[in-house]
């Protein structure tokens, strides 16, 4: 059987860190007999400032048509606004096919140091699972002068339509705000996959994470929902974290968590955390998924553009996320194949990227992890 992705290597490094995936998918493919099919799309920087184009509809829909999966670089570029390529592209992408989960492992590989002390890699190995599509992510605010403001704002989703008609009366010169969103439908979604991974693999506790000391209203509605799940899980047990402590015990304690489920943003900046705590971002793969739809793979870091076609990158995340993807597709013996080859050649040690300490580039990374899988 033939499986078609599309391809999206994007800005900066997005290129050479995609074409090491791609090798080793490949590779796996060849070994256990199936074949790819690779749909490239060019939407990134260079298109965008050629013709203004940032994905059409008419993209979109052809991809769900035509593709099971997407592969994507990465995404930014210094010529172009920040947030016009990641909202425009990235975003876009995760809302149009309601790619509700964000899954994030963390896991720390042997082979690869760790800036904790004495931690090893028996200590950090648990998932996160960040919400993807609602909270301060929604993009609905504004900005009012002095005097009495109307402004209408919605959230247009399959899911649900919401709109809010706001009647600002201000007595100052300025006022911006931002509105974070969370449904009962969008938050039960999303920790029910955290549950049910949990159970898959055999974990028995799941942590979740808000601010609802402080914003209580959207973080109390995230608190009831996962409430409510966890009933139908008893075997499963469960705690809140704030935020904030949560970084604190990512650096103390790494080994207590098993699955965390977070709500957009907080699942945004905790990643970046985790990503540290497995040995850096060049090691961080994620999936944006959407069970019964189109889900798309990505390393969580940037495009990179001060590193753009020096191949000195660690293709490690993009190849790791290609795993999750042949994950995804049904193709679980070759995701393994990989991620038992990335951590046998970190495992080894020989070839190391400038991130890992030593000398070796991008595709020679992607050459020895696909040599490995043979
Ligand atoms: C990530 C990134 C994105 C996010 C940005 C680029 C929109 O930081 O994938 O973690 O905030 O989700
Ligand atoms: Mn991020």
């Amino acid at each position: 059987m033939k499986h078609k992705i599309a391809l999206m290597p994007g800005d900066g490094v997005g290129p050479e860190i995609i074409a090491e995936g791609v090798k080793v998918i490949e590779k796996a493919s060849e070994v256990d007999n199936f074949e790819i099919e690779w749909v490239k799309y060019d939407n990134g920087a260079d298109k965008y400032l050629e013709t203004k184009e940032l994905i059409t509809e008419d993209t979109l829909e052809e991809i769900k048509k035509t593709c099971e999966a997407i592969y994507l670089g990465a995404l930014g570029d210094p010529r172009v606004e920040p947030g016009i390529l990641e909202k425009g592209i990235l975003l876009k992408t995760r809302f149009y096919y309601d790619q509700y989960i964000n899954l994030r492992p963390v896991r720390l590989l042997e082979g690869v140091e760790c800036p904790l002390k004495s931690k090893t890699a028996k200590d950090i190995n648990f998932d996160i699972v960040r919400e993807n599509t609602e909270d301060f992510y929604v993009g609905i605010g504004g900005s009012v002068k002095k005097g009495r403001t109307k402004q209408g704002l919605e959230v247009l989703r399959e899911l649900y339509k919401v709109k809010f008609n706001l009647d600002v009366d201000s007595d100052t010169d300025e006022v911006a705000y931002q509105i974070g969103m969370l449904s009962r439908k969008g938050c039960e979604r999303v920790i029910k996959y955290a549950f049910e991974l949990a159970k898959r693999k055999n974990k028995t506790l799941v942590t979740s994470v808000d601010k609802a000391n402080v914003l209580n209203n959207i973080y109390g509605l995230w608190r009831k929902s996962f409430e409510n799940v966890s009933r139908q899980y008893p075997g499963i047990q469960t705690e809140f974290n704030f935020v904030d402590a949560i970084t604190m015990w990512f650096v103390k304690q790494p080994e207590h968590y098993q699955v965390i489920v977070s709500p957009n943003m907080f699942g945004d900046i905790i990643t970046d955390l985790g990503a540290m705590i497995q040995g850096g971002l060049g090691l961080a793969p994620g999936a944006n998924i959407n069970p019964e739809g189109i889900s798309m793979f990505e390393p969580i870091h940037g495009s990179a553009p001060k590193y753009k076609g020096k191949n000195t990158i660690n293709p490690i995340a993009t190849i790791w996320a290609g795993a999750l993807m042949l994950e995804q597709v049904g193709r679980m013996e070759s995701a393994k194949k990989i991620i038992d080859a990335i951590e046998s050649v970190l495992k080894e040690g020989k070839v190391r990227t400038k991130d890992l300490g030593g000398t070796n580039s991008c595709s020679n990374m992607g050459d020895a992890i696909a040599k490995r899988i043979e």
